[in-house]
């Protein structure tokens, strides 16, 4: 039997106070509704359709690539069963249920998916729901039994004093068998505080037509947490970032506090490595094992080997770092740079489209653009690759083995040949064959007993 899955992503998002669509929100560096995708496509549907509406563009935008899904528009936006009723044209026709799911709620698990729809078929229903308690129902829907029995649903907006009391709420994950749902969902009024069209008032159409109506209760309810704002969104980054952290500590990652290390959810992290309290590992970001990143620092689609030293407060951005190198403290290696083997970068050093090759070092102080070095070589205390000449950038290539003085400045397009030297201090504007000295000062003049000579004036 065919299960075809759409997700609701129309709803304005008021209480985000943003200018971007909620569900393209960001928790542990994807979209709150790219959480809920791989859930679903970890639970295999034959179909997946996405409701948009406020920010529709943005949103396809951000998920055009996906050729799994397909996407209907709702306009305007007249509630959640006037949401589910857009997709009326694309499901009509299908075979099977429908499980509904919101853009909104990321920590669901595909084990769950699999209980709801197990539960919903070997119960005949027309509709099975998912239920949990929670201790502050707030905002919820509040689930109304009598014997045990679903009778409705009541919406916050809508709830008498006693019924806020009840602490089992509607999760808004649903199991529909297509046959008589279109049909009634057209029957749905928008009679409440809202004005909207309420999807759960689905519920008492069902009993009065005798439509068997099921539910599942989940264990943990943090599981069907819903964001609708800001705080919401914290909260469940949080829970993210734990899941997360945990994953990394049962793989053999020391974590020194994990309340205050911050991976997302796609980076992945070798054995042994040691995470310090600050660090932020973000996006594609690879770190190998045996590894420590220390306080303060942030790396971005990074790729670690293994070894590998990332002193404090480091930034480091679509480059490489490989085995047995260190880095830092206080570097940044900006896109397109690569630390070869062995190699150091040391404090207040910026790297830019640039590779240094295997145990060179630049150790303190220097700015290296576009720049191409072999390896072993040593690049001076204020070495500076002037790569820029207000219209264009400029390569530098130094060779392997080269040796640049401190305070150079590296006058780009330029070549240091093979174990060459450049003088310290020196404004280098030509090529140094291989093994040469570069020397571009002026030469030092003493003025004897001058300090004398002064007094005297
Ligand atoms: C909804 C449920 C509530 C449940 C809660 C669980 C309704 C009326 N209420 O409340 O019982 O406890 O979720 O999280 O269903 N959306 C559309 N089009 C619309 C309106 C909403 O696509 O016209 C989408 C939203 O983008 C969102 C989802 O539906 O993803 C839920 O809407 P939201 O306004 O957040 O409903 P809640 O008040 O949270
Ligand atoms: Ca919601």
């Amino acid at each position: 039997m065919p299960v075809h899955v759409v997700i609701l992503a129309a709803g304005k998002g008021t209480r985000m106070k943003s200018a971007l669509p909620k569900v393209l929100h960001r928790v542990a560096g994807i979209p709150l509704l790219e959480h809920v995708l791989r859930t679903v496509r970890a639970f295999r549907p034959d179909s997946i359709t996405v409701v948009v509406g406020h920010g529709a563009d943005q949103i396809q935008q951000a998920f055009g690539d996906a050729s799994d899904l397909r996407f209907v528009v709702q306009e305007p936006q007249l509630g959640t069963a006037h949401a589910l009723l857009q997709v009326e044209p694309v499901l009509r026709e299908a075979a099977g249920d429908v499980v509904l799911l919101y853009g909104d709620v990321p920590l669901l698990r595909p084990a769950t998916l699999q209980t709801l729809i197990e539960r919903h078929r070997t119960d005949g229903a027309a509709a099975t729901l998912i239920t949990a308690f929670v201790e502050s129902p707030y905002g919820y829907g509040r689930i109304l039994r009598r014997d045990g029995q679903l009778v409705r649903i009541v919406e916050e907006r809508d709830t008498s004093p006693a019924e806020r009391a009840i602490k089992e709420v509607n999760a808004g994950i649903y199991a529909f068998a297509i046959d008589p749902l279109f049909g009634a969902l057209g029957s749905i009024a928008a009679q409440n505080a809202q004005g909207e069209y309420y999807l759960p008032d689905l519920i008492p159409i069902y009993r009065r037509r005798s439509l068997p109506v099921s539910t599942v209760t989940v264990a943990d309810a943090s599981e069907i947490r819903g964001v609708n704002s800001r705080s919401e969104l914290a909260e469940v980054a949080a829970l993210v970032r734990q899941k997360k952290n945990e994953e990394l500590m049962a793989a053999g990652v020391t974590l020194i506090d994990p309340a205050t290390t911050y991976v997302d959810v796609d980076v992945v992290v070798g054995p042994d490595t040691v995470l310090h309290p600050n660090v932020y590992l973000e996006g594609s970001t690879v770190v190998g094992a045996a590894c420590e990143i220390q306080s303060g620092s942030r790396l971005v689609n990074a790729r670690i080997g293994d070894r590998v030293t990332i002193r404090n407060y480091c930034v480091i951005t679509d480059s490489t770092v490989k085995d047995d190198a260190v880095v830092g403290p206080f570097a940044h290696l900006r896109p397109g740079s690569e630390a070869g083997e062995g190699s150091h970068i040391g404090n207040f050093v910026e790297l830019k489209k640039t590779i240094l090759g295997p145990g060179s070092k630049a150790s303190h102080l220097a700015y290296l653009g576009d720049a191409t070095i072999g390896s072993n070589v040593n690049i001076g205390a204020g070495t500076i690759t002037c790569n820029y000449d207000g219209t264009t950038k400029h390569p530098t290539i130094i060779e392997d083995g080269a040796f640049i003085g401190s305070d150079s400045q590296l006058v780009a397009p330029v070549r240091v040949g093979q174990g060459a030297y450049v003088a310290a201090g020196s404004t280098i504007v030509e090529d140094v064959p291989p093994r040469a000295l570069g020397i571009a000062r002026s030469r030092q003049v003493n003025k004897e007993d001058w300090v004398e000579r002064k007094k005297n004036r």
